[in-house]
């Protein structure tokens, strides 16, 4: 399966995952995706209807701005990364300190598409704080139109608002799909200062979206190796448990010096037909 090339880079993008998380999805009326990020799951289901959400305002401002105005997004970046070549590294933090002081989701575009490995990272007082990356010139403009264009016709149908994940998905009711990726419990702190979920109350709402006759699948704390990070997700929540082969740890090849397929878990509430396993499960 093509591999899916990101309109916005974020951390924690399930985009070697989305194809086959999308084979696992049910028949549904609508699709919810409340923990979006870089919406790599919602890109490759292309929902004929659907509601995406999450708790970074920046993120959705720039989502709607895809959606809407990929062409007038892909200007801006044409016009700026034109003067960045002559004016490397000045330029960069220009439109940096503009970003900061306007809000204006093309520049967060820009920045993201030239900052040190693409990196969409915020201060505490929500500034935009990574750096220009040097040895870098940028995505180049008439590659990154095309993808931006591709993703709003793929995300067409879809309303991408800001808020918490109980908030996105008020609306589900029977019949409907959520794709549920919760920043996982050992990486809390990543994209917020404070946590940002209260796990007792994740798995209420799991109960909750069980006895409604939502279906969900969840991505969720995977293995490393011998480690289990899995453990808390309470057994009478779901219906099936598979585990996804994600590439590779960084950390652990360096630690070790060896390279250790890393596995992380995809829990769905309804039972899946095993015809559509492939060799991406363990
Ligand atoms: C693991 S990332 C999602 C990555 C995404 N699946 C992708 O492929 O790019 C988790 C996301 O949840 C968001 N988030 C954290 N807490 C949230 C909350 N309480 N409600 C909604 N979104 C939240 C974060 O901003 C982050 O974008």
């Amino acid at each position: 399966m093509s591999t899916i090339r990101p309109a916005i880079k974020w951390s924690g993008s399930k985009r070697s995952q989305a194809h086959f998380i999308a084979k696992c999805a049910p028949s549904f009326k609508t699709y919810f995706e409340p923990f979006v990020g870089g919406a790599s799951v919602a890109y490759a289901i292309s929902p004929e209807y659907g509601v995406a959400g999450d708790l970074s305002k920046p993120l959705i401002e720039l989502w709607n701005l895809i959606l809407s105005s990929p062409e007038a997004a892909a200007d801006y970046y044409e016009e700026h990364w034109t003067v960045l070549q002559t004016n490397k590294p000045d330029h960069f933090y220009v439109v940096r300190d503009y970003f900061n002081r306007t809000g204006d989701p093309r520049a967060l575009l820009f920045l993201s598409r030239t900052c040190v490995n693409g990196l969409i990272r915020f201060n505490s007082a929500g500034e935009f704080n990574n750096s220009f990356h040097l040895s870098r010139p940028g995505i180049n403009p008439n590659t990154l139109r095309h993808i931006l264009v591709d993703w709003s016709l793929r995300l067409a149908k879809m309303s991408f608002l800001h808020g918490d994940y109980r908030e996105t998905t008020e609306s589900a009711t029977t019949g409907d799909f959520i794709y549920l990726d919760p920043p996982y419990m050992n990486t809390v702190g990543r994209y917020f200062k404070q946590p940002t979920i209260d796990y007792s109350e994740f798995f209420s709402y799991l109960d909750s979206l069980n006895s409604k006759g939502i279906h969900w699948a969840l991505s969720f704390d995977g293995s490393r190796g011998e480690k289990e990070y899995d453990h808390s997700l309470p057994s009478e929540l779901y219906k099936t448990k598979l585990l996804l082969k994600s590439g590779h740890s960084t950390f652990r090849r360096v630690i070790d010096k060896e390279v250790e397929p890393v596995y992380e878990s995809l829990f769905l509430n309804y039972d899946v037909d095993p015809g559509i396993f492939t060799e991406t499960l363990r």
